[in-house]
């Protein structure tokens, strides 16, 4: 599945990611900066903050109630779109899917 990054100076960026694999992963391997991605993927650092494309937002699943907290402890605000990115997983269904990046994670 393709995932496209849009970094903070509106760029666009194509990412090849593997099913499976976790938006954040996808991003880091791609060498996305915007990602630091602290903790590797274990959903306790928040510094793998992304916006969703308003027309992902259903696909992309529900926030759970871990993610939850620690979004209130993002770097830039935190929105009715915002994700950590390792906890969104990779599926045909998310081809195509449009993450923005945020100005920083920490
Ligand atoms: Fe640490 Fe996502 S990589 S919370």
């Amino acid at each position: 599945p393709n995932i496209t990054f849009i970094h903070p100076d509106g760029h666009a960026q194509n990412v090849d990611a593997a099913l499976g694999d976790s938006a954040m992963s996808a991003a880091t391997r791609a060498g996305i900066d915007e990602i630091v991605a602290e903790c590797g993927g274990s959903a306790v650092c928040a510094t793998c903050h992304v916006y969703v494309d308003d027309d992902w937002l259903t696909r992309v699943g529900d926030v759970s109630g871990d993610e939850s907290e620690l979004l209130e402890g993002v770097a830039t605000d935190r929105l009715p779109n915002s994700r950590l990115s390792c906890q969104i997983k990779i599926t045909e269904a998310l081809d195509g899917l449009v993450l923005r990046l945020p100005e920083r994670q920490i």
